[in-house]
Protein backbone atom coordinates (compact mmCIF):
# COMPACT_ATOMS: atom_id res chain seq x y z
CA UNK A 1 0.00 0.00 0.00
CA UNK A 2 0.78 3.62 -0.81
CA UNK A 3 0.47 5.75 1.80
CA UNK A 4 0.56 9.69 1.85
CA UNK A 5 1.02 11.70 4.76
CA UNK A 6 -0.20 15.56 4.73
CA UNK A 7 1.45 17.26 7.36
CA UNK A 8 3.26 15.39 10.01
CA UNK A 9 3.71 17.22 12.95
CA UNK A 10 4.06 16.30 16.77
CA UNK A 11 1.78 12.67 16.05
CA UNK A 12 3.01 12.36 12.94
CA UNK A 13 6.09 11.72 13.20
CA UNK A 14 4.88 9.29 15.91
CA UNK A 15 2.99 7.50 12.96
CA UNK A 16 5.51 7.62 10.30
CA UNK A 17 8.28 4.66 11.70
CA UNK A 18 5.19 2.49 12.28
CA UNK A 19 3.50 3.13 8.94
CA UNK A 20 7.11 2.97 7.26
CA UNK A 21 7.50 -0.83 8.88
CA UNK A 22 3.73 -1.51 7.70
CA UNK A 23 3.30 -0.57 4.16
CA UNK A 24 5.04 -0.72 1.36
CA UNK A 25 5.84 3.10 0.81
CA UNK A 26 5.32 6.37 2.63
CA UNK A 27 5.08 9.59 1.00
CA UNK A 28 5.23 12.89 3.14
CA UNK A 29 4.44 16.05 2.03
CA UNK A 30 4.88 19.39 4.53
CA UNK A 31 4.51 22.95 4.74
CA UNK A 32 7.45 22.80 2.38
CA UNK A 33 5.83 21.10 -0.31
CA UNK A 34 2.06 22.36 -0.42
CA UNK A 35 2.43 25.65 1.68
CA UNK A 36 1.42 27.88 4.12
CA UNK A 37 -2.32 27.14 4.59
CA UNK A 38 -2.78 30.66 5.41
CA UNK A 39 -1.09 31.85 2.33
CA UNK A 40 -3.69 33.88 -0.86
CA UNK A 41 -1.65 31.98 -2.77
CA UNK A 42 -2.12 28.85 -1.22
CA UNK A 43 -1.98 25.95 -4.12
CA UNK A 44 -1.31 22.57 -3.54
CA UNK A 45 -1.86 21.20 -7.24
CA UNK A 46 1.99 21.36 -7.75
CA UNK A 47 2.52 19.34 -4.99
CA UNK A 48 0.05 16.60 -5.53
CA UNK A 49 1.20 16.40 -9.20
CA UNK A 50 4.34 15.08 -7.55
CA UNK A 51 2.56 12.20 -6.37
CA UNK A 52 3.63 9.20 -8.33
CA UNK A 53 1.31 7.11 -6.31
CA UNK A 54 -1.26 7.16 -3.03
CA UNK A 55 -3.89 4.39 -2.12
CA UNK A 56 -4.52 6.54 1.01
CA UNK A 57 -3.52 9.54 2.35
CA UNK A 58 -3.72 11.11 6.03
CA UNK A 59 -4.23 14.32 6.79
CA UNK A 60 -2.68 14.98 10.43
CA UNK A 61 -2.10 18.55 9.40
CA UNK A 62 -3.60 21.25 11.59
CA UNK A 63 -3.75 24.43 13.18
CA UNK A 64 -4.98 25.18 17.01
CA UNK A 65 -5.10 28.50 18.27
CA UNK A 66 -6.58 30.37 21.04
CA UNK A 67 -9.09 33.44 20.03
CA UNK A 68 -8.67 32.88 16.65
CA UNK A 69 -10.61 34.55 13.95
CA UNK A 70 -13.22 31.57 12.69
CA UNK A 71 -12.26 32.05 8.96
CA UNK A 72 -8.76 31.89 9.96
CA UNK A 73 -9.53 28.49 11.50
CA UNK A 74 -11.41 27.27 8.96
CA UNK A 75 -8.87 28.19 5.96
CA UNK A 76 -6.04 25.93 8.00
CA UNK A 77 -8.46 23.15 9.46
CA UNK A 78 -10.96 22.82 6.68
CA UNK A 79 -10.72 24.68 3.13
CA UNK A 80 -6.62 23.77 2.91
CA UNK A 81 -7.20 20.38 3.63
CA UNK A 82 -10.37 19.67 1.51
CA UNK A 83 -8.35 21.28 -1.25
CA UNK A 84 -5.55 19.25 -0.53
CA UNK A 85 -8.08 16.13 -0.78
CA UNK A 86 -10.25 17.45 -3.80
CA UNK A 87 -6.29 17.96 -5.77
CA UNK A 88 -5.77 14.27 -4.50
CA UNK A 89 -8.99 12.70 -5.57
CA UNK A 90 -9.12 14.00 -9.25
CA UNK A 91 -5.24 12.26 -9.26
CA UNK A 92 -5.95 9.00 -7.43
CA UNK A 93 -10.20 8.79 -7.42
CA UNK A 94 -9.75 5.79 -5.38
CA UNK A 95 -7.67 6.54 -2.35
CA UNK A 96 -8.89 6.26 0.60
CA UNK A 97 -8.99 9.97 2.36
CA UNK A 98 -8.64 10.25 6.31
CA UNK A 99 -8.72 13.22 7.72
CA UNK A 100 -7.94 14.31 12.05
CA UNK A 101 -10.81 15.77 13.57
CA UNK A 102 -11.07 16.55 17.62
CA UNK A 103 -12.96 14.78 19.93
CA UNK A 104 -14.41 17.81 21.26
CA UNK A 105 -15.92 18.84 17.21
CA UNK A 106 -19.52 17.78 18.07
CA UNK A 107 -20.02 19.53 21.04
CA UNK A 108 -22.24 22.46 20.89
CA UNK A 109 -20.45 25.51 20.44
CA UNK A 110 -21.99 27.97 23.14
CA UNK A 111 -21.12 25.15 25.54
CA UNK A 112 -17.19 25.71 25.29
CA UNK A 113 -15.04 28.33 26.17
CA UNK A 114 -15.05 31.19 23.59
CA UNK A 115 -11.30 31.14 23.29
CA UNK A 116 -11.52 27.68 21.45
CA UNK A 117 -14.73 27.97 19.77
CA UNK A 118 -13.52 28.69 16.17
CA UNK A 119 -11.07 25.96 16.00
CA UNK A 120 -13.99 23.53 17.53
CA UNK A 121 -16.23 25.25 14.45
CA UNK A 122 -13.34 24.79 12.16
CA UNK A 123 -12.97 21.00 13.20
CA UNK A 124 -16.96 20.75 12.93
CA UNK A 125 -16.66 21.55 8.93
CA UNK A 126 -14.08 19.02 8.34
CA UNK A 127 -16.45 16.54 10.40
CA UNK A 128 -19.28 17.70 7.81
CA UNK A 129 -16.93 17.93 4.21
CA UNK A 130 -15.86 14.06 5.50
CA UNK A 131 -19.13 12.75 5.86
CA UNK A 132 -20.56 14.73 2.66
CA UNK A 133 -18.14 12.81 0.70
CA UNK A 134 -17.57 9.67 2.04
CA UNK A 135 -21.14 9.31 0.47
CA UNK A 136 -20.62 11.23 -3.01
CA UNK A 137 -16.60 9.53 -3.71
CA UNK A 138 -18.27 6.60 -2.15
CA UNK A 139 -21.10 6.02 -4.80
CA UNK A 140 -19.25 7.81 -7.82
CA UNK A 141 -15.43 6.08 -7.53
CA UNK A 142 -15.15 3.75 -4.44
CA UNK A 143 -13.20 6.02 -2.46
CA UNK A 144 -13.53 5.69 1.18
CA UNK A 145 -13.25 8.60 3.65
CA UNK A 146 -13.01 8.21 7.11
CA UNK A 147 -11.96 10.39 9.86
CA UNK A 148 -10.10 10.15 13.82
CA UNK A 149 -11.22 12.20 16.64
CA UNK A 150 -7.96 12.48 18.80
CA UNK A 151 -8.74 13.68 22.32
CA UNK A 152 -5.45 14.80 24.53
CA UNK A 153 -3.14 12.83 22.93
CA UNK A 154 -0.45 15.59 23.30
CA UNK A 155 -0.89 18.67 25.01
CA UNK A 156 -0.65 22.21 22.83
CA UNK A 157 2.95 23.48 22.07
CA UNK A 158 2.79 26.64 23.57
CA UNK A 159 2.25 25.27 27.32
CA UNK A 160 -0.11 28.59 27.72
CA UNK A 161 -2.95 26.78 25.54
CA UNK A 162 -3.08 23.47 27.75
CA UNK A 163 -5.85 22.58 29.59
CA UNK A 164 -7.43 19.66 31.68
CA UNK A 165 -7.55 16.55 29.67
CA UNK A 166 -11.31 15.96 30.34
CA UNK A 167 -11.51 12.53 29.89
CA UNK A 168 -13.46 9.51 31.47
CA UNK A 169 -10.20 7.16 31.20
CA UNK A 170 -6.69 7.57 32.24
CA UNK A 171 -4.30 6.86 30.60
CA UNK A 172 -5.04 9.54 28.13
CA UNK A 173 -5.01 8.31 24.25
CA UNK A 174 -1.45 7.68 22.96
CA UNK A 175 0.02 7.86 19.40
CA UNK A 176 0.41 3.80 19.55
CA UNK A 177 -3.61 4.46 20.00
CA UNK A 178 -4.01 6.56 16.90
CA UNK A 179 -1.63 3.89 14.34
CA UNK A 180 -4.22 1.32 15.93
CA UNK A 181 -6.97 3.28 14.92
CA UNK A 182 -5.60 4.22 11.69
CA UNK A 183 -4.52 0.52 11.16
CA UNK A 184 -8.05 -0.51 11.21
CA UNK A 185 -9.25 2.03 9.09
CA UNK A 186 -6.81 0.88 6.53
CA UNK A 187 -7.33 -2.77 6.66
CA UNK A 188 -11.11 -2.54 6.72
CA UNK A 189 -12.49 -2.46 3.66
CA UNK A 190 -16.06 -1.56 4.40
CA UNK A 191 -15.76 1.27 6.42
CA UNK A 192 -16.33 4.32 5.08
CA UNK A 193 -17.91 7.64 6.54
CA UNK A 194 -16.82 6.67 10.27
CA UNK A 195 -15.39 9.03 12.90
CA UNK A 196 -13.54 6.69 15.04
CA UNK A 197 -12.55 8.86 18.69
CA UNK A 198 -9.43 7.83 19.76
CA UNK A 199 -10.10 9.66 23.35
CA UNK A 200 -10.34 7.96 26.40
CA UNK A 201 -14.28 8.89 26.53
CA UNK A 202 -13.34 12.74 26.34
CA UNK A 203 -16.38 12.86 23.72
CA UNK A 204 -18.80 11.55 26.08
CA UNK A 205 -18.14 14.53 28.71
N1 LIG B 1 -2.17 16.62 19.62
C1 LIG B 1 -3.36 16.28 20.12
O1 LIG B 1 -3.46 15.80 21.26
C2 LIG B 1 -4.60 16.48 19.29
C3 LIG B 1 -5.87 16.50 19.90
C4 LIG B 1 -7.00 16.67 19.14
C5 LIG B 1 -6.89 16.81 17.76
N2 LIG B 1 -5.65 16.80 17.16
C6 LIG B 1 -5.55 16.94 15.71
O2 LIG B 1 -4.72 15.90 15.21
C7 LIG B 1 -3.89 16.40 14.15
C8 LIG B 1 -2.43 16.15 14.48
O3 LIG B 1 -2.12 16.82 15.72
P1 LIG B 1 -0.62 17.31 16.05
O4 LIG B 1 -0.64 17.72 17.47
O5 LIG B 1 0.36 16.31 15.57
O6 LIG B 1 -0.53 18.62 15.12
P2 LIG B 1 0.67 19.68 15.03
O7 LIG B 1 1.96 19.03 15.33
O8 LIG B 1 0.30 20.90 15.81
O9 LIG B 1 0.62 20.14 13.50
C9 LIG B 1 0.45 19.22 12.45
C10 LIG B 1 0.94 19.79 11.15
O10 LIG B 1 0.13 20.91 10.73
C11 LIG B 1 0.99 21.76 9.97
N3 LIG B 1 0.49 23.13 9.93
C12 LIG B 1 0.06 23.90 10.96
N4 LIG B 1 -0.27 25.13 10.51
C13 LIG B 1 -0.02 25.14 9.18
C14 LIG B 1 -0.15 26.12 8.15
N5 LIG B 1 -0.60 27.36 8.40
N6 LIG B 1 0.19 25.78 6.89
C15 LIG B 1 0.66 24.55 6.59
N7 LIG B 1 0.81 23.57 7.51
C16 LIG B 1 0.47 23.86 8.79
C17 LIG B 1 2.30 21.71 10.75
O11 LIG B 1 3.34 22.13 9.86
P3 LIG B 1 4.74 22.69 10.44
O12 LIG B 1 5.41 21.50 11.07
O13 LIG B 1 5.44 23.21 9.23
O14 LIG B 1 4.38 23.77 11.42
C18 LIG B 1 2.40 20.24 11.12
O15 LIG B 1 3.05 19.51 10.09
C19 LIG B 1 -4.26 17.87 13.99
O16 LIG B 1 -5.19 17.99 12.93
C20 LIG B 1 -4.90 18.25 15.31
O17 LIG B 1 -5.85 19.28 15.16
C21 LIG B 1 -4.52 16.64 17.90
Amino acid sequence: MHLVVIGPGRIGEGLLPVLQTNSETVTVLSRRDYGDFLAETFAPEKAVASLTACDAVIYCAGLFELNAAEERMLQANCKAITQLADAIHVRFPKAHHITFLDARFDRPLASQPFAIQSYLKSKQALAVWTLTVAKQWGLETGARVNAIAPGPVLPPPDKAHSEKAGTCLTPRPSVKDIVQALTFLLQTPSVTGQILYVAAGQQLL
